[in-house]
């Protein structure tokens, strides 16, 4: 039974939370976003150990520690930090230097709480929906832990996201597209899977429209219909863009690998070659809503993604989702680090 105002042990996953607590992280960011709250951690500090890029969630994060009145620390393991080694059971002889398991209980002595940043390996489908590496980090990580984007979830952009369709008066039971996007490279899994969980979670008409071969794995697909279940949304997939597009009151853009040539770049890239027309463009919307909205969480790449016309029209919100971030994220810190309710 979710306790309102209560502290979170940790913060891996929006499925993890009852609706109750989503609620009250939406409550409290729009809170902070409304009040100021300087002092809430002050003496508190964060740590961010990224394993792979980022330009919102590490500037937000650290913003937001600093907007509550505390500090942060960045690792970037292998760039200034030592290379770290996080396969189990392996001879260390190469150019990682220390192993996760010493260095993540080392940096939880310094900080209050550890966020972590490593993506999907994008070879072996079963560990990367397991989620392994992060788990097995955050297993060894005696403070309390953030998902800054593990394998197969990205929580603090599906409440960003949530936070982001309630400012922009979705309705609750609206429809949501997410499509498939074109792209250069095989992407994670994660934020889709971030993405289809949270709006079915939210009680949303959830449609993933996807070429063939893109179709989202069994697990992730679960996962969002007990969220449906519960919320009283529904969730399926189709590969009929003018069918999905019906009445879509947002469409959500994103890039994913196929998890039927997962592994398998150069299937990947054979696939690819036909599907440069699934680049979100303006006619994509005829079916829509007329105030239907375009979401992405960036970064995108203008033109193979979506095109300019899309982005730079009315009905691009990619630039207040992506602020989204900052206080969704300050909200998941108040209640984490114990800022006062
Ligand atoms: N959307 C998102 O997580 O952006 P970054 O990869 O820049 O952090």
């Amino acid at each position: 039974m979710a306790v309102i105002g209560a502290a979170l042990p940790r913060f891996h996953a929006l499925a993890d939370l009852g609706r109750e607590e989503v609620r009250d992280l939406l409550d409290l960011a729009a809170r902070l976003q409304r009040a100021p709250e300087p002092r809430a951690l002050a003496g508190k500090i964060l740590g961010l150990l990224f394993f792979d890029p980022s330009l919102r969630t590490l500037a937000s994060m650290q913003s937001a520690m600093a907007r509550l009145g505390g500090s942060s620390v960045v690792l970037t393991p292998g760039r200034g930090t030592w290379a770290l080694e996080t396969r189990e059971g392996v001879v260390m002889d190469g150019a990682r230097a220390e192993h996760v398991r010493e260095a993540i209980p080392v940096l939880a002595g310094y900080v209050d709480a550890l966020g972590i940043r490593a993506f999907a390996g994008g070879e072996d489908l079963a560990a990367d929906l397991a989620d392994s590496a992060f788990r097995a980090m955050t297993a060894v990580c005696p403070a309390p832990t953030i998902n800054l984007e593990s394998a197969i979830d990205h929580p603090c952009q599906a409440l960003g996201d949530w936070k982001t369709l309630d400012d922009l008066g979705v309705p609750a039971r609206g429809k949501l597209v997410l499509t498939w996007a074109n792209h250069p490279k095989p992407l994670p899994l994660a934020v889709p899977s971030a993405v289809v969980h949270l709006a079915a979670a939210r009680g949303m008409e959830v449609v993933v429209l996807r070429p063939d071969a893109y179709a989202l794995p069994e697990p992730v697909m679960a996962r969002a219909r007990d969220a449906a279940a519960r919320s009283g949304g529904s969730v399926r997939e189709t590969g009929d863009r003018e069918e999905a597009m019906d009445g879509a009151a947002v469409l959500y853009a994103k890039s994913w690998a196929s998890p039927a040539h997962y592994g398998d770049a150069a299937a990947e890239a054979a696939l690819r070659a036909g599907l440069a027309p699934w680049c979100v463009d303006l006619p994509w919307f005829a079916r829509a809503r007329a105030d239907c909205r375009f979401l992405h969480c960036l970064p995108v790449r203008r033109n193979v993604v979506v095109t300019d016309t899309v982005l730079d029209s009315p009905r691009s919100a990619v630039i207040p989702q992506a602020h989204n971030r900052l206080w969704a994220q300050m909200a998941v810190l108040h209640r984490l680090l114990g800022g006062t309710p």
